[in-house]
């Protein structure tokens, strides 16, 4: 299915920045494809939240509750401003049935996201969560500076489904070994040095224990 402004006025949404666009739990009778703008998925455990993942342009979402007519398995929130298309359950159905091209985009993406599903699942095995705070911390800072020791808390918490406090606490160790600075405006990071922590950490510590 190609995008034009027609197929926006028939089924175009705009959402803004923070606005949910569907909760997990709730049913779900359509699906959504990102024309612009960014949508965080995160499932929740407990008072715990973790992002599963982050969609961009040209990325779907929604789809699982269409096919097999469960809740939704996670929720939706648009992270900035977000166009989106959205598909209900017929209309679905007749793209996936009519358009072959369409239907292996889908076939795709969802196989995409399994295997990064059973990379986490991997991780969670292998590595301790103070390894993954760890590890997460070093990977925010691939995707972004930080001015604000709240943010990089924040984000780490969404990604590895841990609490703040948890966050705070191995940031704390961090700074205490230089390997984190933590000036006014400006939080700097020893990436070497972190990646080196966390590369001991995960061939040195093996984990049995239950988080
Ligand atoms: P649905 O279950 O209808 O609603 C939540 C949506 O989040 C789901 O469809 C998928 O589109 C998406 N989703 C669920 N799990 C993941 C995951 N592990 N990675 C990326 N997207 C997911």
């Amino acid at each position: 299915m190609k995008y034009t402004e027609e197929i926006f006025k028939k089924y175009g949404r705009i959402y803004d920045e923070g606005k949910v666009i569907f909760r997990e739990g709730e049913p779900g009778n359509e699906m959504f494809i990102i024309i612009e703008g960014k949508v965080k998925i995160t499932k929740s455990a407990g008072n715990l939240e973790k992002t599963l993942m982050i969609l961009g342009n040209g990325d779907f979402f929604g789809e699982m509750a269409l096919v097999d007519d469960k809740p939704r398995s996670a929720s939706a929130i648009a992270l900035t401003t977000c166009k989106l298309i959205a598909l209900d359950k017929n209309t679905f159905k007749n793209v996936i049935l009519n358009n072959p091209s369409f239907a292996y985009k889908v076939i795709l993406k969802m196989s995409e996201r399994l295997r990064e599903a059973d990379k986490q699942i991997e991780e969670l095995l292998k590595y301790d969560k103070r390894t993954r705070i760890i590890k997460s911390i070093a990977e925010a800072f691939e995707q972004k500076e930080y001015s604000k020791l709240s943010d990089l808390v924040k984000d780490v918490s969404d990604l590895v489904g841990v609490s703040e406090s948890e966050v705070l606490s191995v940031i704390r160790e961090l700074v205490n070994s230089s390997v984190i600075g933590l000036k006014a405006g400006k939080i700097t990071i020893n990436k070497e040095e972190l990646k080196r922590i966390y590369k001991f950490l995960s061939f040195s510590k093996p984990h049995y224990e239950a988080d």
